[in-house]
C-alpha cells in the first residue's frame, strides 16, 4: 500500500556533495506515491542542476524567493500551503544554522517559517562539521520544535574522513517521511463521491433545485484524502471550497451528474452518494424565459434516473455508501433506502431542524448497514465525516 499517496512533499536541497543522491530521494518517495517539489538553495545548486531535478520530480524547481511568476508574488506561500511535510536532504550546517534560527533569507527558509506541517532534515556534513557543539546544538533546538532528524550513517566521507556524516540512505529516508502518515485501510483505495445540488432548469432564468450546499460531502472528501484514498468528487451546485486534491469534476442537472458517474465509476473500490439530487426534472424545459400571462402555469415534471440505485446494480460494483435525506419516518424511510437502492450503507440524515443538515456546519447522522444501526451525535461535519469513514471502515473494508 503507497504509504504517500496523494501526499505533497517539498524536498529542499541545500550545498553538500551528497545532493547528488537528491534525484534518487525524489523517486523513492514518487514510489511510495509522492508528488514531490524541489527547492535548490543556491549552494545546493553548485552540487546538483535544477534541470536533473526537473527532470526527475516532473515539477519545476523553485529557488527563487521573489519569483515574479507566483500567484500574487508570495512563491512562498503558495508552496507552504501546498506542501504535506517537508524534507531537507541533504541539509548543510549552513542551512541546518539558518532554521533553527528561524531565519527567513531564502526561498526554503521562508516557505519552512511558513508552514506547520512535519519537517523532516537529514543532515550530511564532514564528521568534525556534524560533531561540532554548534551543529548539535542547532539540531538540539529543530528538535525541541518537534523538527525530526533522520541521522546521518557512519563511513568513508568525500573529503576522505571516515566517520559519522554521510547522507542516510534515500530509501530510508523516503520510509521516514511516509511514517509521519497514518494508513489505514482506505490508503490507496479510489472512492467517487457526490455531492451538492443538481439545478433542473424550467426556463433559462429559473430552476428547481435544493439547500444542499456541499459541506458534508466535502468533508467525506477531505477525510478520505487524509486517509489516503485517490478521490474524484463531482459536485453540483456548491457553496464550499474544493479540495485541490481531489479530481474534481462539475456539473449542473441530474441527468449530467448520472452521465459523470456512470463515465468514472469504472474501477472504484467505493461509491459515496452524499449529492441531493433532483428527483424529477421539467418535461420539455423552454429555452425562452416563460412568460407571465395572469393565469396558472403548470409544470410537467418526469424522474431522474436513480443514479445511487443504478451503480448498486453495476456488474462490478463498489461498496456503496448512499445519504438518506429524511424529514418524517426517518428509520423506515432510510431502511426502505437500504433496501430498494441495494446499497451497503445508508447515512441517515434528519433534514427539518435548522442547526443540522442541510447548509449549516454541524450534522447528525444515524449509520445504517443490514448489521449496524449506530448513531453519531451532533459535531462538526468534519468529524462526523471522520466518525463515519471509522464505522465504514471497520464494517465494511
Ligand atoms: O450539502 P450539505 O448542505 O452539507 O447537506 C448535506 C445533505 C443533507 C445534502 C446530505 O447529508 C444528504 O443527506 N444527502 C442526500 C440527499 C438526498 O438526495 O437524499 P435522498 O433521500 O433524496 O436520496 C437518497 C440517496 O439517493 C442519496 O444518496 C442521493 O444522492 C441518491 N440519489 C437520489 C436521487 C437520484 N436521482 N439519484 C441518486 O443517486
Amino acid at each position: 500500500m503507497n504509504r504517500l499517496t496523494n501526499k505533497h512533499i517539498i524536498l529542499g536541497v541545500s550545498g553538500s556533495i551528497s545532493a547528488y543522491k537528491a534525484p534518487d530521494i525524489v523517486r523513492r518517495l514518487q514510489d511510495l506515491g509522492a508528488q514531490v517539489k524541489v527547492i535548490l538553495t543556491e549552494a545546493g545548486a553548485k552540487f546538483i542542476t535544477e534541470l536533473c531535478l526537473q527532470s526527475i520530480s516532473k515539477n519545476k524547481v523553485h529557488h527563487n524567493l521573489w519569483d515574479e511568476n507566483a500567484e500574487l508574488g508570495m512563491g512562498h506561500i503558495e508552496l507552504a500551503k501546498w506542501a504535506d511535510a517537508i524534507l531537507i536532504a541533504p541539509a548543510s550546517a549552513n542551512t541546518i544554522a539558518n532554521i533553527a534560527l528561524g531565519k527567513a533569507n531564502d526561498l526554503l527558509s521562508s516557505v519552512i517559517l511558513a508552514n506547520d506541517a512535519p519537517l523532516l532534515i537529514a543532515p550530511a556534513m564532514n564528521l568534525k562539521m556534524y560533531q561540532s557543539h554548534t551543529l548539535q546544538d542547532n539540531l538540539s533546538t529543530l528538535i525541541s520544535h518537534h523538527t525530526i532528524i533522520i541521522r546521518p550513517e557512519s563511513g568513508k566521507q568525500a573529503c576522505g574522513d571516515i566517520g559519522i556524516g554521510r547522507l542516510a540512505e534515500p530509501s530510508s529516508i523516503a520510509k521516514q517521511v511516509a511514517k509521519q502518515f497514518i494508513s489505514t485501510k482506505l490508503t490507496g483505495k479510489k472512492v467517487l463521491i457526490t455531492l451538492g445540488a443538481t439545478i433542473e432548469a424550467i426556463d433559462p432564468v429559473r430552476f428547481i433545485s435544493n439547500h444542499s450546499s456541499g459541506k458534508m460531502g466535502m468533508a467525506l472528501v477531505n477525510a478520505c484524502i487524509e486517509s489516503g484514498a485517490s478521490v474524484t468528487c463531482i459536485y453540483g451546485n456548491i457553496t464550499t471550497t474544493l479540495n485541490a486534491k481531489s479530481n474534481n469534476i462539475s456539473i449542473v442537472s441530474a441527468q449530467q451528474m448520472y452521465t459523470k458517474v456512470m463515465d468514472n465509476i469504472a474501477g472504484q473500490n467505493i461509491f459515496i452518494a452524499c449529492a441531493a439530487v433532483s428527483d424529477f426534472s421539467v418535461k420539455n424545459a423552454s429555452n425562452q424565459k416563460i412568460k407571465k400571462d395572469g393565469g396558472d402555469l403548470t409544470l410537467e415534471l418526469v424522474p431522474n434516473k436513480d443514479i445511487l440505485a443504478d451503480v448498486c446494480k453495476l456488474k462490478e460494483k463498489p461498496i456503496c455508501m448512499g445519504f438518506a435525506a429524511e424529514t418524517q419516518n426517518m428509520l423506515k424511510n432510510a431502511q426502505k433506502k437500504l433496501k430498494n437502492k441495494g446499497c451497503d450503507v445508508i447515512i441517515l440524515n434528519k433534514v427539518s431542524s435548522a442547526d443540522s443538515g442541510f447548509n449549516v456546519d454541524e450534522n447528525e447522522v444515524i449509520f445504517l448497514s443490514q448489521n449496524l444501526n449506530k448513531k453519531i451525535g451532533k459535531n462538526s461535519k468534519q468529524k462526523v465525516a471522520k466518525k463515519i469513514l471509522e464505522i465504514f471502515i471497520k464494517e465494511c473494508l
